[in-house]
């Protein structure tokens, strides 16, 4: 990556790929995931494992929709690492990575909540360090409305159908204009750890009177989305992986919004410590809420 003081990394691509050319890659396999998990849902879901604690579940859909995606990826790109949440884990010579989220919203999924997606980004940089990659173009897929959101760094964000021969144009996504935390519709979301739970709890007890409302969508991935269309204003979480993140903080910034961390300026990539979407006027009014002390009087 390159970089001047004060200005975001700039990723630069591998000779002989084009931005375009992966964009394209991320719709297919996001596609043929999101087709995938919802055309061949078991009638009898359950759950085959759980993760950082009882209520963070992994359904054996999640873990053959990462399956499907490995598989996609190796015959693609053989030389590219891969990243998973259900723990794909290859390192790959070409200085690209795959961050994939085979189901992002498996809570909504498990209970036929139409509100889940498949996340697929490519990336330069290290995937696995806090601040150490960037995305060069991402897709995500939302099977329950057939459509596909996807960015290439560049190429700006759009909005697909699932089949294009039978949808509409594509559409261009821009983020919302709202400047004013008071008139903020704001997304957030919440992690699996209770402890965690409680402290996004103290916090959300600060911030819900200062904005309009928030909303709880249960798939990271759509809420940044709905950031890009604009249809929130603002989102923010604590405690995200790179898979939750990396496809949609692409659509975010090419929609014409910013995504922050908890650093500042060029070192504030989103992640663990905070992620924040918005508009550019509003983004830092969001980080400042969210990294207040917690117990800060309305009115401050
Ligand atoms: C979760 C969802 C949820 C967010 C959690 C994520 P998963 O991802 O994106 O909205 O609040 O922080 O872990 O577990 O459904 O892939």
């Amino acid at each position: 990556m390159t970089s001047t003081p004060g200005q975001p990394e700039l990723p630069r691509l591998p000779d002989g790929v084009t931005v375009e050319e992966l964009e394209g890659l991320c719709v297919r396999f996001a596609t043929e995931a999101a087709r995938f998990i919802r055309d061949e849902r078991p009638d009898r879901m359950g759950v085959a494992a759980t993760k950082s604690s009882e209520t963070d579940v992994v359904t054996v859909m999640d873990q053959r929709s990462e399956e499907l995606l490995h598989r996609l990826i190796q015959q693609a790109r053989p030389d590219d690492g891969i990243l998973g949440e259900e723990g794909a884990d290859v390192s790959g010579t070409s200085g690209l990575t795959w961050v994939v989220d085979p189901i992002d919203g498996t809570v909504n999924y498990l209970y036929e909540v139409p509100a889940y997606a498949v996340s697929v980004a490519v990336v330069v940089g290290d995937a696995r360090s806090q601040g150490g990659w960037a995305p060069v173009a991402g897709a995500v897929a939302d099977p329950s409305l057939r459509l596909v959101h996807h960015a290439g760094r560049g190429t700006g964000a759009w909005t697909s159908p699932e089949e294009p021969a039978d949808g509409p144009a594509p559409a261009r996504l821009a983020v919302s204009a709202e400047d004013r935390l008071a008139r903020t519709l704001l997304a957030t979301g919440f992690g699996y750890d209770p402890q965690v739970r409680a402290r996004q709890a103290e916090v959300l007890l600060r911030v819900l009177p200062r904005v309009r409302d928030i909303r709880r969508i249960g798939s990271a991935a759509l809420d940044l989305v709905r950031v890009a269309q604009g249809s929130v204003d603002a989102y923010a979480e604590t405690g995200l992986n790179a898979w939750d993140l990396a496809a949609g903080w692409l659509v975010v910034e090419e929609a014409g919004g910013v995504v922050l961390g908890v650093g500042e300026g060029a070192r504030s990539a989103p992640g663990k410590a905070l992620t924040v979407a918005a508009g550019p006027a509003l983004a830092p009014q969001v980080r400042a809420l969210f990294m207040a002390p917690v117990a800060a009087p309305v009115g401050d």
